[in-house]
């Protein structure tokens, strides 16, 4: 048998480190998710997630990530779970079965566009699906006394929220809600508030405004910006068609808004924070940096096309998350220049590898 190793002198074999935590992540497939998933693990956790089931694979955010369970040399410390927050059972059974340190809530139909046309749909995920996952970490509580003391809940809430509300948004700004997700994410946000003020519960709500990677879904702004500026570099795509070219967001970089949430479960208070970068830029400027980093003029491409005007819009976001400086000390990372580069390169790698796939398929040399 090999002699053990020699004890290390930063960690003595008599004081090991300390447990590792468990995290459960709900909308863990989501850009988020997949941000926050990769942090957690880096800090030792075993990250579970419930991940809905669907026709086609939906965890290619995660691929990266995922270590297959027959491999006993390196078992994975992330587990997948299929659930849904529509459904309480399955959300009571996990929780009692994985007995997290921190739940992380961020399932939901989170298109603000879309729940004008899926308002019920919308209210049952966010705002139902809240209080869903609140009602099985109380329960859960209630079986092993105490239990709700040390668990720790996140809550993605929006600076949608704040709707009409003008710049700079904090958290004394009044909630002016416009969409049917906003009155959704307003009822799940107060309900978090209200089971910590009702159970003491530990929940925390990071008010977050937009927040972008190469990651995003593709059909919100930037990324449908960024992924047309590849294609029509390509050579796959002639025109870009978008609703309001003026309205203006606040757009950081989903890494450091993961970072935010995980700083908000360590603190032993739980409160709200607006987590933001402060800057606010409009579509027009968007796809002007967007489309410059590829050496084109958004002009030449971008047509507004109004069916993808909304019914009642936010102008403009612009937070001030002064709060989370000073009691997190977290602070952006990367630039509204660095996120446009960022998501405009990575998308111009996709579709020259789509080109040349599809010149492979048709038997020609890429
Ligand atoms: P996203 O990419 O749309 O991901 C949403 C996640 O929720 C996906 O994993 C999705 O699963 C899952 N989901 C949707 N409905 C579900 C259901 N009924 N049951 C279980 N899972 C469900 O959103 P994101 O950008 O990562 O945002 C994460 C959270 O932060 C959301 O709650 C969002 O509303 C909130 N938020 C986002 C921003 C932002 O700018 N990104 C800003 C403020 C707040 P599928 O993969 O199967 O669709
Ligand atoms: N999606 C989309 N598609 N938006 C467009 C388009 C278009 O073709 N053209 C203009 N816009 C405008 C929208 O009208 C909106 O004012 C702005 O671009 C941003 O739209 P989205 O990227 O869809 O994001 P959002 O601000 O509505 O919602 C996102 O941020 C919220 C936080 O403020 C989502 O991630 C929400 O889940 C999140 O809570």
């Amino acid at each position: 048998m090999p002699p053990p190793p020699p004890p290390s002198t930063s960690q003595p074999a008599s004081q090991p480190g300390p447990p590792a935590k468990v995290a459960l992540i709900t909308g863990i497939t989501g850009q988020d998710g997949s941000y926050l998933t990769e942090l957690l693990l880096s800090k030792n956790y075993t990250v579970h997630g419930i991940v809905r089931r669907a026709s086609n694979f939906n965890t290619q955010r995660l691929d990266h990530l995922y270590v297959d369970p027959h491999d006993a040399s390196a078992p994975g410390r992330m587990i997948l779970h299929y659930g849904d927050v529509t459904d309480s059972a399955v959300l009571e059974r996990l929780v009692r079965h994985i007995d997290p340190h921190e739940v992380y809530h961020l399932a939901a139909q989170s298109h603000v566009r879309v729940s004008f046309e899926l308002p019920v749909h919308t209210v049952d995920s966010v705002a139902l699906g809240t209080f869903r996952i609140l009602e099985a970490l109380r329960s859960h509580a209630e079986s092993r006394a105490g239990a709700h003391k040390r668990v720790r809940f996140y809550q993605a809430s929006s600076s949608e929220m704040f709707g009409a509300s003008p710049p700079p948004q904090s958290e004394t700004t009044p909630f002016r809600p416009r969409s049917p997700y906003a009155i959704a994410k307003l009822a799940a946000h107060y309900a978090a508030i209200n089971y910590r003020e009702a159970y003491g519960m530990h929940c925390s709500c990071g008010i977050h405004f937009n927040h972008e990677s190469p990651r995003r879904g593709e059909t919100f702004v930037t990324r449908k910006i960024t992924r047309a500026v590849g294609r029509i570099k390509a050579g796959l795509q002639r025109t870009l068609f978008l609703g309001n070219l003026d309205a203006r967001r606040d757009w950081g970089f989903a890494g450091d808004y993961a970072r935010a949430m995980w700083l908000m479960l360590q603190r032993d208070t739980p409160d709200d924070y607006v987590i933001a970068t402060g800057r606010t830029a409009s579509v027009r400027d968007f796809c002007e940096m967007a489309f410059a980093r590829a050496g084109l003029d958004y002009r030449d491409f971008v047509q507004v096309d109004p069916r993808y005007f909304r019914p009642a819009e936010v102008d403009e976001l612009r937070g001030d998350a002064s709060k989370a400086r000073r009691e997190l000390d977290w602070h952006p990372t990367v630039s509204l220049e660095q996120l446009v580069d960022m998501m405009v390169d990575a998308d111009i790698a996709r579709a020259e590898k789509e080109l040349a796939v599809r010149a492979m398929s048709d038997g020609r040399t890429p």
